[in-house]
């Protein structure tokens, strides 16, 4: 291959990697999501961010005790979700309607009676705002 083709393509490639780096972040804790940890000290986080929170939160959500969340924000060295449940994956292009995946997190069963994961909002265990937070995040993974 010729080596202007060669640089053209290595230029084009870090153009694309550097436009899609800088629309698709959440602003806090640099370009990875925060750490539980790290959730408890951000100052003003924004909606998607909230919810990313809530979610991993192990006295609220705790989503990540049965799913695994698939984004190449994760934190590094933050351990990784359980395979209890099907994986949280391309959400936005999964549930074009967002009712459905927020009535799928307030009361599972209305979903499917079979279901085991916990009624959230029905049993007041998250608020009403941050099941549209963990909404909100989910949307833009
Ligand atoms: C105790 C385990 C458990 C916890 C905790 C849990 N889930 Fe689930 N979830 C499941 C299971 C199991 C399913 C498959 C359907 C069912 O049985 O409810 C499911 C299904 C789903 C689905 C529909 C499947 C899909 O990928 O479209 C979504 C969305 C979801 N969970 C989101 C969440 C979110 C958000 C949280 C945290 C607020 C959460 N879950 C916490 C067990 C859990």
């Amino acid at each position: 291959m010729n080596l202007f083709l060669r640089a053209g393509i290595a230029i084009s490639v870090l153009t694309l990697l550097i436009v899609v780096h800088t629309t698709t972040g959440i602003a806090e804790a640099g370009d990875l999501l925060p750490t539980e940890k790290q959730c408890s000290s951000l100052e003003n986080p924004d909606a998607k961010t909230k919810g990313w929170c809530v979610a991993i939160n192990r006295r609220q959500g705790n989503c990540l005790a049965c799913h695994i969340i698939v984004t190449d924000k994760w934190p590094t060295a933050f351990p990784p979700g359980g395979s209890v449940a099907p994986p949280l994956v391309a959400m936005k292009q999964r549930y074009p309607d967002t009712a459905k995946l927020r009535a799928q997190i307030h009361d599972a069963q209305s979903v499917n009676p079979q279901a085991v994961m916990p009624p959230f909002g029905k049993h007041k265990i998250i608020s009403e705002e941050d099941i549209d937070n963990i909404v909100e995040f989910l949307m833009s993974i």
